[in-house]
């Protein structure tokens, strides 16, 4: 995180606050995020594509306070249920910089994103193109984007990859299923198609799956604008910038990603004699991953095997990423200093689960014990917002730090909590 340090008592603190401080005030397992770092990665996209509309994924994290961030720091938010839009529109987040996702809109999300006004829709089957229309009053036109699938395979895992012609997002443009939405859209009076979406995949490091989906997608603009004498104004490229979650590693930075998009996108239109289309951009991980960090407490050393287990009294159900997509971490000792030496530890949680494993052979000081504090880093994205109740474990608070003070975003779960819905006996 752009802000950890290391205090004078040997402690990290992040934003300028110790974290056995915040262990002390609001417990373990906690997630601490930065709003320091959140707001300057959101700058980083807007000065390095000053034209481009910056939508935040929002299925990263959300939170009122993360949702209140994005609008001051002017963003717009991409959500994908009717639950996100709810928590935005909450917070006043304005309407019209709200993208609205999804391959399974139900009828009632369609409906609440038509009502709260949305800025765009982004239509993933055709058969969501005439029940969107027959929403839209007489007297409005709902702005569209189609959602296509240029065949690029990209993205860290298997799991997280969105934009091959054999998984379930977007409409193809080899077998004609993009072309026939886009017919279909510009043939809906209510509906104004104004451009092209993909989403290639997650944790992308390199900039060619970007640049060949843009000259794709420009291509694809001037198909259209020959079959149907239209020019569309925006590009959607989607999010999937990668992160570095290991020291050493470097993700793929706004201005990387800005350099060579653009270039591909204004030769691929000079080319065909197009007008450079707006592009949109949706970084969800890139803007709130390394903010976060997500602090536990140590409960019990073992020996197993031919490795030394250290159980924490957190895991898969704060952090599912390892069992998911055998995602790696960097940990730390937090709270005190150790002059001893590393030592290779196995970090697992507190479920019921052999798989149940934050960070598998990482070195830690040989004296670790039962009651230190240890930090994992680059926690901000798809921890929260990916959080269970599995073993009925309440979820971790949310604190926000920010110029030397920590303040509670979202409590933790109880057991009262864990309790309140189940309402039959
Ligand atoms: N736009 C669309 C349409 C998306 O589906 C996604 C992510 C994003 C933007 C943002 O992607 P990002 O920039 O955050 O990579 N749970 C997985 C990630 C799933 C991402 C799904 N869609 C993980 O923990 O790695």
């Amino acid at each position: 995180s752009a802000t950890m340090r290391t205090t004078a008592t040997g402690d990290v603190a992040i934003g300028g606050v110790p974290l056995a401080e915040i262990a002390r005030r609001f417990g373990t397992p906690t997630y601490v995020i930065d709003e320091t770092d959140v707001r300057l990665r959101c700058r980083a996209y807007k000065s390095a594509l000053p034209d481009a509309e910056i939508a935040y994924a929002a299925k990263a994290f959300l939170s009122r306070a993360m949702a209140s961030w994005m609008r001051a720091e002017g963003m717009s938010l991409d959500v994908c249920s009717g639950g996100e839009l709810a928590m935005a529109r909450s917070v006043g987040f304005p309407a019209q910089r709200i993208i609205m996702h999804g391959n399974a809109k139900t009828p009632a999300e369609l409906q609440k994103a038509v009502d709260e006004g949305v800025g765009r829709i982004v239509v993933d089957n055709i058969g969501e193109i005439n029940r969107l229309a027959a929403l839209v009053p007489i007297d409005r036109r709902q702005k569209v984007l189609v959602r296509v699938t240029p065949d690029i395979e990209a993205g860290a895992h298997p799991k997280i990859r969105t934009a091959g012609e054999d998984q379930k997002f977007g409409l193809s443009i080899m077998s004609g299923a993009a072309g026939e939405a886009v017919s279909r859209v510009l043939r809906q009076p209510r509906l104004q198609l104004v451009g092209l979406h993909c989403h290639l995949g997650s944790q992308i490091d390199s900039v060619e799956p970007y640049e060949l989906a843009a000259r794709t997608l420009v291509s694809e603009l001037a198909r259209i604008r020959d079959t149907h004498h239209v020019v569309l104004p925006e590009l959607d490229l989607g999010g999937g910038h990668g992160i570095a979650y290991l020291p050493g590693k470097e993700g793929l930075s706004p201005e990387r990603f800005a350099d060579s998009v653009l270039t591909a996108i204004t030769e691929r239109a000079a080319g065909l004699g197009l007008p450079v289309p707006r592009l949109i951009v949706e970084p969800g991980r890139a803007i709130v991953g390394t903010a976060g960090t997500t602090l536990y407490r140590v409960v019990a050393v073992k020996h197993g095997g031919s490795r030394t287990f250290v159980a924490v009294d957190g895991g898969m159900s704060d952090n599912p990423r390892p069992a998911l997509y055998g995602a790696r971490y960097a940990v730390r000792l937090a709270g005190r200093v150790s002059r001893e030496g590393p030592r290779s530890f196995t970090i697992v949680g507190h479920h019921c689960e052999t798989g149940d494993m934050i960070a598998e052979d990482v070195q830690l000081p040989a004296d670790l014990r039962p009651g230190d504090l240890v930090a994992l880093a680059a926690t901000g994205a798809y921890h929260h917002s990916m959080a269970s109740t599995y073993n009925l474990m309440g979820r971790p608070p949310v604190v926000a730090v920010h110029n030397n003070r920590a303040r509670l975003l979202v409590r933790r779960e109880v057991d009262e909590d864990l309790m309140r819905r189940d309402v039959g006996l």
